[in-house]
């Protein structure tokens, strides 16, 4: 099954497999995201997500850790970290 992924910022509407990690859909597609670590310690690739938050996958402990350190409102998710499970629109922030 695939899933819809709508880049706000460029209106970019693409398709990928369920399961598949944000940073790899947005890397084909051409999104504008900045990625620095990948691993969720920067923060570069910060977005919001703007429609199907709950189609992203769980946060890990040090997603979480991250943005509550920045006091980031529910929304936002290190696009590093999150896989796809279903349609989502996503906004980037960056840091
Ligand atoms: S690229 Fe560093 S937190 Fe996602």
């Amino acid at each position: 099954m695939s899933v819809k992924v709508h880049f706000l910022l460029e209106d970019l509407l693409v398709e990928a497999p369920e399961g598949t990690p944000l940073q790899a859909i947005a890397d084909a597609a051409g999104a504008d995201i900045t990625f620095g670590c990948r691993t969720g310690s920067c923060g570069t690739c910060r977005v919001r997500v703007a429609e199907g938050l709950g189609h992203c996958s769980e946060m890990g402990a040090e997603e979480r850790d991250f943005l509550q350190g920045l006091d980031a409102p529910a929304d936002q998710r290190l696009a590093c970290q999150v896989t796809v499970h279903g349609d989502v629109a996503i906004d980037y922030l960056g840091l």
